[in-house]
């Protein structure tokens, strides 16, 4: 199983962007904790951030014949990109999207998202353990 780690724009950031709302940890430590549960779990990761909408559609397209299943934080792209959600439908990789915070607890704007329509699944509000989730999900037999 292979799957696909994109974060999106200002994730980078993490651990001293607005810790109260997306907390303390660096995306290194993050991503450290993603490669650990994949191994557990036999999943090979490629786990790339971003902070461009194309070159985030490039890395889709580059990885979508390695990838089995794609994990997707699309940062503010979530509310608006149109391109980033077509590229998700065009390469046909299985995708969950994901947020670190509860997007349908905060401002209107983030309630939305353009995505998710061609997504699998959504997890948001569980921090570290909403990426979890996902992998978990993408693990998973596709029931027949
Ligand atoms: C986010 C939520 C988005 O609304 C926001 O723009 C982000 C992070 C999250 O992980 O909670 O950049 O995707």
């Amino acid at each position: 199983m292979n799957i696909l780690v994109l974060h999106g724009p200002n994730l980078n950031l993490l651990g001293e962007r607005e810790p109260e709302i997306y907390g303390r940890l660096t995306l290194a430590q993050l991503n450290a904790r993603l490669r650990r549960h994949a191994r557990e779990r036999g999943a090979a990761l490629r786990i790339f951030q971003d902070n461009c909408e194309g070159r985030l559609i490039d890395l889709i397209h580059a990885n979508r014949r390695w990838a089995d299943g794609m994990v997707l934080n699309p940062g503010a792209y979530t509310h608006y990109s149109y391109a980033l959600r077509d590229a998700v439908t065009v390469v046909r990789v299985p995708t969950v999207e994901v947020h670190l915070s509860d997007v349908q607890r905060r401002e209107a704007f983030r309630r939305k998202s353009v995505i998710a329509p061609a997504c699998v699944a959504v997890f948001s509000g569980r921090g570290v353990d909403s990426y979890l989730d996902a992998i978990d999900r993408l693990s998973k037999p596709v029931s027949p």
